[in-house]
């Protein structure tokens, strides 16, 4: 046995457990060098044939072996594992069951929405819709909004740069509908609207709006009153009750706010009421003669009705919901409630 022979031994070594494919292999290296009748016991069997003086190199040479083979084995195990672990991950086994996620539910505003358009649907209505981001002229003038009448203060807007804005009501869809369509008309223009609201329990800067507009030879007010009732009725069920009161809208001449009687106390009184017996629902009123011209209707020839409403609102109360962020926050706790 001479110095040669053990530096042979090393690199072979080193070389054979770095080949090895699995974790088997790996281990048949250890044994054949390092078990207990393996080559490195060998080899210091032998060191009593080695003459004295050279034992210190041989012992040194034979250490070295040792150590070098100890780390080649720990480096390849951590890599063989690893490689196992990646196919792993890459893997699958098509025998599993899935994971069952939950089934998502609609949203409340879209049961709503659902549910309003279905009730105008009885009547006639069909759905009509309309673009988010609006010109000035069919958000505000074809609507006798001039640039400076006051209710467009009160509806702070998100103007962009192109000059256009983000509507600020679903009303522009009338103006829409009215210039593409020779009447009559009878359509609901459900949307989601923007305004630059601060954010609180009942304010949004994006909300819901649905529209609603007849238009035909002879409609009245009582008209108006007969659908608006009905549609309370058919909402929030037979007790309830329906009231107008004149208010006033630059699209409509005369223009009224409807109210329904309180959901919650029936009309005696209550918090949600704040103790007035009344819930405001909808502005409406009989189209202006100023928006048939605007959009080329004869208003000698026909008359109309129309009317708007917060989606929001009306959800609100029909769930019993106190504060209108969490209609947005898509928390599926709050939303689990409507599946
Ligand atoms: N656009 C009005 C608003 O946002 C609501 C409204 C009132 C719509 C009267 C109408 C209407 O069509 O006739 O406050």
């Amino acid at each position: 046995m001479n110095a040669q022979e053990l530096v042979d031994l090393k690199q072979q070594a080193v070389a054979e457990a770095a080949a090895a494919a699995c974790l088997t292999e790996l281990d048949a290296v250890r044994v054949k060098h390092l078990g207990r009748k393996g080559l490195l016991p060998a080899i210091m069997e032998r060191m009593k044939e080695v003459p004295p003086d050279q034992r210190p190199e041989m012992g040194r040479l034979a250490n070295d072996l040792k150590q070098a083979l100890g780390q080649a084995l720990d480096d390849k195990k951590a890599a063989l594992q690893a490689a196992a672990k990646a196919g792993e991950r890459r893997g699958f086994d098509v025998t599993l069951s899935g994971a069952w996620r939950g089934l998502g539910s609609r949203h409340p505003i879209s049961l709503v929405v659902e549910e309003v358009v279905q009730i105008f649907n009885r009547l006639g209505f069909t759905v009509a819709d309309g673009p988010d981001i609006e010109t000035e002229y069919h958000n505000f003038d074809a609507l006798n909004t001039p640039a400076d009448h006051p209710s467009r203060d009160t509806q702070d807007t998100f103007w962009l740069t192109s000059g256009q804005l983000l509507r600020t009501q679903t009303s522009p869809v009338q103006i829409r509908v009215m210039e593409s369509r020779r009447p009559p008309v009878r359509i609901v223009t459900p949307g989601r609207c923007y305004r630059r609201d601060t954010v609180d329990a009942t304010h949004s800067a994006n909300f819901h709006q649905i529209e609603g507009l007849y238009v035909d030879r002879v409609v009245s007010l009582a008209d108006l009153k007969g659908d608006l009732g009905f549609f309370a009725q058919e909402m929030m069920g037979p007790n309830v009750k329906v009231r107008f009161r004149p208010h006033f809208f630059p699209f409509t001449e005369p223009s009224v706010e409807c109210d329904f009687s309180c959901h919650v106390c029936g009309g005696a009184g209550c918090r949600v009421c704040k103790q007035s017996g009344w819930i405001e629902i909808a502005g409406a009123g009989m189209v202006n003669p100023k928006v048939f011209k605007a959009v080329g209707y004869d208003p000698e020839d026909v008359t109309g009705y129309a009317f708007g409403m917060g989606i929001e609102r009306i959800a609100m109360i029909k769930f019993g919901i106190e504060d209108i962020r969490l209609l947005y926050d898509n928390d599926v706790r709050f939303l689990q409630q409507f599946a």
